[in-house]
C-alpha cells in the first residue's frame, strides 16, 4: 500500500496534475526567435513552437497561455513557477540541464555566420577570428556561448534581441553575427539578401528541447509520447512545412 501512496504522491506533485486543476498549459517564450516565436504586425505571438504548444495543449485538454519571458531569465522564470514548461527554440546544453530537465530534442540546429561584405575572401569562422574583428550575438544563448569558444582573439558584443545583433552587421559597425541556422537563414531570405554573406556551415551541435523542472518523470512522459506521436502522424511534418519552407 505505501507502494501506491508514493506513486501518487509523485502524480499530486506533477505538474501535469496541476495543468489538468488549472485547465491552463502556461508556456514561457521569447518572441524575436524567428520562425519559432515571434510578433506578427497585431503584436500577437506566432510561430513554429507556438503552434506546437497549442497542439500541446489541445491534446491535454487545456487551455494555452503564452506567457513572454525575457531570454536571460527564462530558466528562473520556469524554476520559480512562472509557467509550467519552456518553448522557445532552447538548445539543450549539459549546463542548463543541470538547472532543468529536457524532452527529447524535437529540432536539430547549428551556429551560423553572417558576415558584412566587405569579407568577400572569408571562407572560415577562422579567418575572422583576429583582433579589431567585432562579432555580434544575442545575450545568454549558445551564439554567445561559441562566440567566446570560437573567436579568442576578436571582440564579442551582446546584445538584447537577434535583430539588434544583426543588425550591427547591417550598418557596419561589426564584422559578423553568429546564430542559429534557421534564424539565419530566414534573415538572408529577406533583409541579408545581397546584403550579407552567409557561411553555412554548422559550428556546433545543438539539439533544441522543451525544458520543465526536475523530478517531474510523469510530465517527461507525457512530452517524450507527444513529441514521438506528432513526428510520426503528419503533425510535426504540417507544422515544418508551414515555418520553413516558403
Ligand atoms: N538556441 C539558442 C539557445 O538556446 C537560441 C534560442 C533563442 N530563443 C529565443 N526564443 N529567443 O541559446
Amino acid at each position: 500500500a505505501s507502494l501506491f501512496a508514493a506513486d501518487f504522491q509523485l502524480w499530486q506533485k506533477s505538474t501535469l496534475n496541476s495543468i489538468l486543476k488549472n485547465n491552463q498549459l502556461r508556456v514561457c517564450l521569447e518572441p524575436g526567435y524567428v520562425p519559432f516565436e515571434m510578433r506578427d504586425k497585431h503584436g500577437r505571438i506566432i510561430g513554429f513552437d507556438v503552434d506546437i504548444a497549442k497542439k500541446m495543449a489541445k491534446d491535454m485538454g487545456v487551455k494555452l497561455k503564452l506567457v513572454p519571458t525575457a531570454w536571460d531569465g527564462i530558466i528562473s522564470a520556469l524554476m520559480t513557477n512562472k509557467c509550467d514548461i519552456i518553448i522557445s527554440g532552447m538548445t539543450i546544453t549539459q549546463k542548463r540541464n543541470l538547472k532543468v530537465a529536457f524532452s527529447d530534442p524535437y529540432f536539430l540546429v547549428g551556429q551560423t555566420l553572417l558576415v558584412n561584405k566587405k569579407h568577400s575572401n572569408v571562407k572560415s569562422y577562422k579567418d575572422l577570428d583576429k583582433p579589431g574583428i567585432v562579432i555580434t550575438t544575442k545575450l545568454g544563448t549558445t551564439g554567445e556561448i561559441a562566440a567566446r569558444k570560437l573567436f579568442k582573439h576578436a571582440t564579442i558584443k551582446t546584445f538584447d534581441s537577434e535583430s539588434a545583433a544583426v543588425q550591427e552587421v547591417l550598418n557596419n559597425r561589426a564584422d559578423a553575427f553568429i546564430y542559429d541556422k534557421p534564424y539565419n537563414e530566414l534573415f538572408m531570405a529577406g533583409k541579408g539578401k545581397g546584403r550579407l554573406i552567409f557561411l553555412k556551415q554548422d559550428l556546433t551541435y545543438e539539439p533544441l528541447g522543451f525544458a520543465i523542472n526536475h523530478g517531474d518523470p510523469d510530465f517527461l512522459n507525457w512530452l517524450n509520447n507527444f513529441l514521438r506521436q506528432i513526428k510520426h502522424d503528419g503533425t510535426y511534418e504540417k507544422f515544418y512545412n508551414k515555418w520553413f519552407r516558403n
